[in-house]
């Protein structure tokens, strides 16, 4: 007798993911941060700064079984000459996406829609001497990205990374990135002594503390750094934290004298949000 089953049984498909990315390395920076790389599909093309949706399926549908994308904006943190797509994130342990995403393992895939926007890019502000880049907690991803790019470093004559975190242990991707780029060959001829590094912390002891906007407002930064207060005129400003903190530093940049711009209407700052609350 032959077996039934085995000539009846078809094979299961394999759900193919739409958009589908492979993850070829993650690393944890703490319980609540970590990063990973996937391949690029090959005729993605971004503006360093930008940022793209991602995710993974969601659960299937208890009734119909129907499993849809989860899906999330994400600044892309590698710089737009870059052949794999880097990614810099938070891990919400209740959060939809990143309590499953935290999870992700090289050879795994993600979803990428390949449709990069964004605001956070050098044709959205005016020429300048000094840009300026101010974040918090995982709005540094689209800095690491423009750190990297060296239109960046042909437009400007200094760049300032400004990131502040609540504590230390988080601001170590930024300052890996910063070290990398400063002793890598490649990198640190384009960065040719270029980029500032000003990190500090808010709950946690640090060498240096405090709030961005606190530091910008007492001219705490300026005196640290040795450099002139902002000035419409040479200064350049990129911003990106969360929704309380893109407000109080716009404030701030408008009393300096900054615009805020646009791609459409370049001035001397613009603002993405790192989440929406
Ligand atoms: C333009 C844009 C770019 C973004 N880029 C990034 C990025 O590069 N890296 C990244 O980790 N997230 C980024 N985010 C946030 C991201 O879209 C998701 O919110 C995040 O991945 C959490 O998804 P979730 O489904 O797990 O939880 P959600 O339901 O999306 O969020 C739950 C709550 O978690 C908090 N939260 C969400 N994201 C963050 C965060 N990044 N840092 C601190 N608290 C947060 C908020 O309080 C939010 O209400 C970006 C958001 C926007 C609008
Ligand atoms: N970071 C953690 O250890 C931690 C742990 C568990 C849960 N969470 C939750 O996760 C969410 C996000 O936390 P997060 O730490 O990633 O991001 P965050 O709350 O945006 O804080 C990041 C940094 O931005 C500063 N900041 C916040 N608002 C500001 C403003 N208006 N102007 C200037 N600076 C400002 C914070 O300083 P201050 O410290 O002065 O606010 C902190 O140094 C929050 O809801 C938080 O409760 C965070």
């Amino acid at each position: 007798m032959t077996d039934q089953t085995a000539v009846t049984e078809k094979p299961k498909a394999v759900p193919t993911l739409p958009n589908a990315a492979k993850v070829t390395e993650v690393t944890h920076w703490t319980d609540r941060l970590f990063s990973f790389k996937v391949e690029r599909p090959q005729t993605l093309r971004f503006r360093s700064g930008e940022f793209v949706m991602i995710g993974l399926m969601n659960d299937p549908d208890p009734v119909t079984g129907k499993q849809k994308p989860l899906l999330r904006a994400y600044s892309i943190a590698s710089p737009s000459w870059d052949e794999e797509m880097e990614f810099y994130s938070i891990k919400v342990q209740d959060g939809p996406l990143t309590s499953k995403l935290q999870h992700i393992k090289v050879g795994d895939e993600i979803i990428l829609r390949p449709k990069p926007v964004g605001t956070l890019v050098t044709d959205a502000i005016l020429p300048g001497k000094r840009l300026w880049m101010f974040a918090t907690g995982t709005g540094v991803a689209p800095f690491a990205s423009l750190m990297r790019d060296p239109d960046v470093y042909e437009k400007f004559d200094e760049i300032i990374l400004m990131h502040t975190c609540r504590e230390v242990g988080e601001l170590e991707y930024g300052r890996k990135l910063v070290e990398h780029i400063k002793s890598d060959e490649m990198l640190s001829e384009i960065e040719a002594g270029k980029l500032r590094y000003y990190p500090t912390t808010t709950r946690e002891e640090f060498h240096h503390m405090g709030r961005v906007t606190d530091n910008l407002t007492s001219g705490k930064v300026f005196e640290d750094l040795g450099v002139e207060p902002l000035n419409p005129d040479t200064d350049r400003g990129m911003v990106c934290g969360n929704l309380a903190f893109n407000k109080d530093i716009m404030a701030i940049l408008d009393g300096f004298g900054l615009r805020e711009g646009a791609n459409s209407e370049p001035k001397e700052y613009v603002v993405e949000k790192a989440f929406v609350d």
